[in-house]
Formats: structure tokens, sequence, C-alpha cells
């Protein structure tokens, strides 16, 4: 190969302009001229290819977001959509991509690679839910900011003797309500896997004022079905059977900005560079992953129609510490 594209598609995540900048450097080296994509599968659906920079690469490498934007293109589900980019990559005179991206764009990528085009992913998404990657890039940041906050809460919570309800990212896989609440210490886990009803959740809250805790933290993940909203709803119709002042923070998309951390930019950096090597190598269909501290080959088709479990002896292991 001497010419490939590289797209960073679906939700940002602190770490792919270091995953761009070890792509285009890796490419350097091989001597494979990597091309840009501009605004994720919209911007492939329209050939909005562009040249890069290895200054402008160098200069943010470290910071968060992506250098060539994104989108969430839902139309690329349409075959037609998907032959046009694929049209765009062969007129451009392109003979491999790499999709940084983390679920929805993976199976963008073995759509791709299904038209016969040779593609490869890199697991990127601060929810983690990509099956095959023990984590992915933007996680270890967004794990860092959720901390930092929960840190925060804490401190205004013990003053005000408040519980907290605080809704974080992860859609339907509960890693960074999981971990997060671990490393907080938080009194309550809420996620699409373990669900658990409003009534609950108060309880737990409220036993936590009874044991003379000074406040309490329950940690929620934005897809579970027992959201921040109805636990709030709950606890506001049931004053009686709760004790503290309740107050709710939704973190929101701060969780997916700042500069990546060391782990971030040493995974990305190890992953955007084998994904050059691996289309070297002839390798296509895969997913760039990361398992037992070290870079694998997920096939796209296992990753796409495979669900990742959240651990239930950590969040059992959660809900003991915290009593
Ligand atoms: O998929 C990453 C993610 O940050 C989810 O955790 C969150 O639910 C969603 O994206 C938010 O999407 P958007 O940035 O499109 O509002």
């Amino acid at each position: 190969m001497r010419r490939i594209a590289v797209v960073t598609s679906g939700g940002d995540a602190p770490g792919m302009n270091t995953a761009l900048n070890a792509i285009y450097q890796m490419g350097r080296d091989l001597r494979v001229e990597v091309v840009g994509v501009q605004g994720g599968y919209e911007g492939l659906a329209e050939g909005d290819f562009v040249s890069l920079d290895p200054h402008e690469l160098r200069e943010n490498m470290n910071r968060g977001g992506t250098i060539l934007g994104s989108s969430r293109f839902e139309a690329f589900l349409d075959e037609e959509i998907q032959l046009r980019a694929v049209k765009n990559l062969v007129e451009a005179d392109l003979e491999g991509l790499i999709v940084i991206g983390g679920n929805g764009s993976q199976r963008g990528s073995l759509a791709i690679h299904g038209h016969g085009f040779p593609v490869v992913g890199v697991a990127s998404t601060v929810d983690n839910d990509l099956f095959g990657s023990d984590i992915c890039i933007g996680v270890d940041t967004a794990l860092n900011t959720i901390i930092d906050s929960l840190d925060r809460i804490s401190t205004t919570a013990d003053s005000h003797h408040r519980a907290f309800l605080v809704e974080v990212m992860g859609r339907q896989y509960g890693y960074l309500a999981l971990m997060s609440g671990i490393a907080s210490g938080a009194e309550v886990i809420v996620t699409p896997e373990f669900e658990l009803e409003p009534a609950e959740v108060a309880r737990e809250l409220s036993l936590a004022h009874e044991q003379g805790k000074r406040y309490a933290l329950a940690v929620v993940t934005d897809g579970a079905k027992n959201s921040v909203e109805k636990i709030a709803a709950y606890i506001t119709e049931h004053p009686d059977e709760f004790d503290f002042e309740l107050r709710v923070t939704i973190l929101g998309h701060v969780q997916r900005g700042g500069s990546p951390t060391v782990f971030d930019r040493y995974l990305a950096t190890r992953l955007g560079s084998a994904s050059v090597q691996a289309l070297m190598d002839g390798k296509q269909g895969v997913l760039v992953a990361w398992k037992n501290y070290d870079v694998v080959y997920v096939p796209l088709r296992e990753v796409t129609s495979s669900r990742k479990e959240l651990n239930m002896f950590l969040w059992r292991l959660a809900m003991m510490l915290s009593k």
C-alpha cells in the first residue's frame, strides 16, 4: 500500500489526536502516505479528504478531541452511502482505511470491509464498551475527570450533609460508573447491567445517614433505566423515607474533554502505530485492540456481534465496600 486514509468517527475521545500523530509517523516510517478524512463518516461519504500536516499533528497530539472533526452519521447504515464512501476512497487513489472510534463506527468499518475495501479499526470510546478490548482510547482520561469531579462534589456534600446523584456517561455499558464508583467509595452504583429501583437507591443512601455518614454518593450511568431523574423524583415524592437533602449533578460532556492522560497517550500511540502496520501486513477487517497489556487484532465481525459483560464481582465488591 502506498496511500491510506484515517477517519475519527462517533463520539470523540481524548487520545484521538495522539493516535492520528502515531498513524502519520508510522506511515512515514513505512513509506505510506496518510490522508485525513474530515468530519467522520459524513466526510467520508462526501469525499472530504485532507492532507495531514506533521506540525499541526505534533502541536495537537496531546490535546483532547480530534483535529479531523467527527460526526454521528446514522445515514451510514444505508448501503448506498457506504458504497459511495468506498467509491470516494478508490477514486482518491486510497488503498486502505483506518477507523478510530467506538461500536457504531466499527459497525461502519465492518460494512466497508464487506464491500471489499481494506479497513482496520482502532478501539476508541470513553464508554469502553468495545468487545475484545480490555480498555479503549479515552477511558482513562474520562475516569480521571469523573474522579476529580466526584472528589469535588464530596467536599461540598460533606459540608452540607447532602446526598448526591451523579450521572456519568457509558450508555448501555456501566464501566465508567462502576470504576468511578469504586474509586470514589460511592454508596450506590446504578448501571444498565445492575439496575436498582429508585426505592432501593433511596434506602441505600438513607442507610449511610443512619450509619452516621455525613454525606452519600450514588453514581448512575446515563443509559440506566432508573435514571437520576427517576430516582430524584421518587425521593422527592417520599420525603419521609429520606433524611439527607438531595442534589443531582449531570457531569455531561466534560467527561469527553481535556488532555489525554499518560495512559491514554501511550495506548493511542500503540494502537495507532499498530493499525498502520496491520494494514501493511495484510490484516483486514480487524479491530486493533488492547488485551493483557498488549496489542491484539480482533475480527470486526466478532467485535460487532458480541456484547462486553460488566464484571459482577466488582459491582458486588463496590457495594460491599461502601457499607
Ligand atoms: O458514546 C460516547 C458517549 O459519550 C456516551 O457515553 C454518551 O451517552 C453519548 O456519547 C453522548 O452523545 P453525544 O455526544 O452525541 O451527545
